[in-house]
């Protein structure tokens, strides 16, 4: 009977709570009731977190040079998501808006007070998401690059060693690095140079310098070109 004590006395408590405060009441009652929280679908959250006005229908239809995010590594997409949030990866100035590149996507997430919209979980339900689906590529080029263009690339991506972390033709990179396949040229021309020039230093990219410190601008060129027609679902 002791037991039963304080239950009555909580029963009590809650229709005075609910007089007071019908909407505090309302979550009581519903929390009690409800079975554990679904956890938000991905796709919504992709939808709901404005993923999809920037990088397209499932992250493989991407506007303007932004980047195509399918498949790519889920440990990736995590860290760079955080890091373009925290500022640590901002890249050189977008020539449109004269803001650093990945201004537009943290004034997406972050609010002027420095509030983030986008919790860690949210994050990583995201990039699990993104992960499993079909990378886009290869981009379509107007007018078709010609063979030479491909073949300098190619030539570019075997003697600059590329391979060793990003895998044959730029498409089985080592876990927790960028797939280069069939991403868009214009995009891994800025990624390349931004690292080159000690622009985008975040994560792991300073591992790379010794790789790109001596490429031209040409040879960048060439290489962006040759990794963007290579199919990344072969
Ligand atoms: C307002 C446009 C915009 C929105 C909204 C946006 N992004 Fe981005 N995102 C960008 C741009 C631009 C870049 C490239 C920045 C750069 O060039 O350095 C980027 C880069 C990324 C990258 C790094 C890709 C790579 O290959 O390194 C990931 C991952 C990413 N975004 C995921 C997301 C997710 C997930 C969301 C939603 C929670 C999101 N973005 C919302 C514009 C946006
Ligand atoms: C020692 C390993 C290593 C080598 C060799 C290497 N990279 Fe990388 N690369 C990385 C890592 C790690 C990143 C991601 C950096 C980060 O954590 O943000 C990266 C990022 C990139 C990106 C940006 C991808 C994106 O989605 O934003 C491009 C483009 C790129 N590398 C091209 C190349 C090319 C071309 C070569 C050869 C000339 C090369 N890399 C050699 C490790 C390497």
């Amino acid at each position: 009977m002791r037991t039963l004590k304080p239950m009555v006395m909580a029963a009590l408590a809650i229709p005075a709570l609910l007089a007071f405060s019908p909407v505090i009441g309302g979550a009581v009652a519903q929390e009690a009731t409800a079975a554990a929280p679904k956890p938000p679908s991905a796709k919504r959250l992709y939808l709901r977190k404005t993923c999809m006005a920037c990088h397209g229908r499932n992250g493989a239809r991407a506007i303007q040079e932004y980047p195509d995010i399918a498949g790519l590594d889920a440990a990736y997409i995590r860290t760079q998501v955080k890091d373009i949030l925290d500022k640590k990866r901002q890249g050189s100035n977008d020539p449109v808006t004269g803001h650093p590149r990945a201004e537009s996507m943290r004034g997406s997430l972050v609010t002027s007070d420095g509030e983030m919209r986008i919790s860690d979980d949210e994050i990583k339900i995201l990039a699990d998401w993104l992960s499993k689906l079909d990378p886009a590529g290869p981009q379509v080029h107007d007018p078709a690059l010609s063979a030479d263009r491909i073949a300098a690339g190619e030539a570019a991506y075997k003697k600059g060693k590329c391979r060793t972390c990003h895998g044959v033709n730029g498409n089985k990179p080592l876990k927790g690095y960028p797939r280069l396949a069939g991403q868009k040229s214009a995009y891994l021309q800025v990624q390349m140079t931004d690292i080159r020039d000690g622009v985008r230093t975040n994560g792991r990219s300073r591992m790379m310098l010794p790789f790109v410190k001596r490429l031209s601008d040409e040879e960048i060129g060439a290489l962006s070109d040759y990794l963007s027609q290579i199919d990344p679902n072969q």
